[in-house]
């Protein structure tokens, strides 16, 4: 079965890090319910949330994907780039305790969850404003030994290399190409957002099912057409504070 933490969103979420979109006001109550929505919609598809109280001082905390990289042999605690949000991880390790050992990236290391994205045994790692080169590197020794490989992505113009890049299925990636370069991913199937929706290039995928933002109908359309099973969430709150839908959790796999 699926677990999903998630982390309720907190009264401070106006206060967030913003990198590439203009600071709006939110509405919290409205992206609570947004949220609320987003985790029934994980539960339609199998899986079982673990969902930890708000952080009332902590505006980003919502984005649980951002403090740890959950594989199938071990946890790996990142420490976020943005000093506000260093904080996040040690409640969320907590959770993840129980189900894997625990690795951690340490000083002066930097790895947001949001810049990896794990393909197979390979995992993508943004080189961004958020992730340094001793993050990355910290992260390639130790998970040498599980057999991952580790490879570095220039991303520009975007907060996270997932927010330019997921993936559809093993063989099958859906791409900002603004973003990030398509040619670093040449051994893929690629699917690109449809141009008018720049920041539709990030889906959560759940068994054989996609998860993304309501807001980018022509893209789910080019999803659909290629045969996927696309389910729709309004996350327009979350959009705001430059949230997307694998941000709001770490989903995983667990024997029971
Ligand atoms: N607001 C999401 C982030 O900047 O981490």
């Amino acid at each position: 079965m699926w677990i999903a933490v998630t982390r309720e969103v907190g009264p401070a979420l106006g206060n967030c890090e913003l990198s590439h979109v203009p600071r709006e006001a939110i509405d919290v109550a409205r992206a609570s319910a947004q949220h609320r929505d987003y985790q029934r919609a994980l539960e339609a598809l199998g899986c079982r949330l673990l969902t930890l109280p708000a952080e009332p001082d902590l505006p980003d905390s919502v984005f649980v994907e951002d403090v740890a990289i959950v594989l199938d042999e071990v946890v790996v605690l990142t420490r976020p780039g943005a000093l506000s949000r260093r904080a996040e991880v040690a409640s969320v390790a907590e959770v993840l305790r129980r189900y894997r050992p625990v690795l951690a990236i340490e000083a002066p290391g930097t790895l947001d969850g949001g810049d990896v994205l794990r393909v197979g045994r390979a995992l993508y790692v943004g080189e961004s404003a958020r992730s340094n080169a001793e993050g990355m590197a910290q992260l390639r020794q130790l998970l040498a030994g599980h057999g991952y490989t580790v490879h570095g992505v220039l991303t520009h113009g975007c907060l996270h290399l997932k927010s330019a890049v997921t993936r559809l299925n093993d063989h099958t990636l859906l791409l900002q190409p603004a973003w990030v370069g398509r040619d670093r991913f040449a051994d893929f199937q690629v699917i690109e957002v449809d141009p008018a929706e720049p920041h539709a290039a990030n889906v959560l995928r759940i068994g054989d099912a996609l998860v993304m933002p309501a807001s980018f109908p022509r893209t789910r359309q080019r999803l659909v057409d290629a045969g996927f099973h696309v389910t729709a969430v309004d996350v327009s709150e979350l959009q705001k504070a430059e949230g997307a839908v694998t941000c709001c959790s770490l989903v995983f796999r667990v024997n029971e």
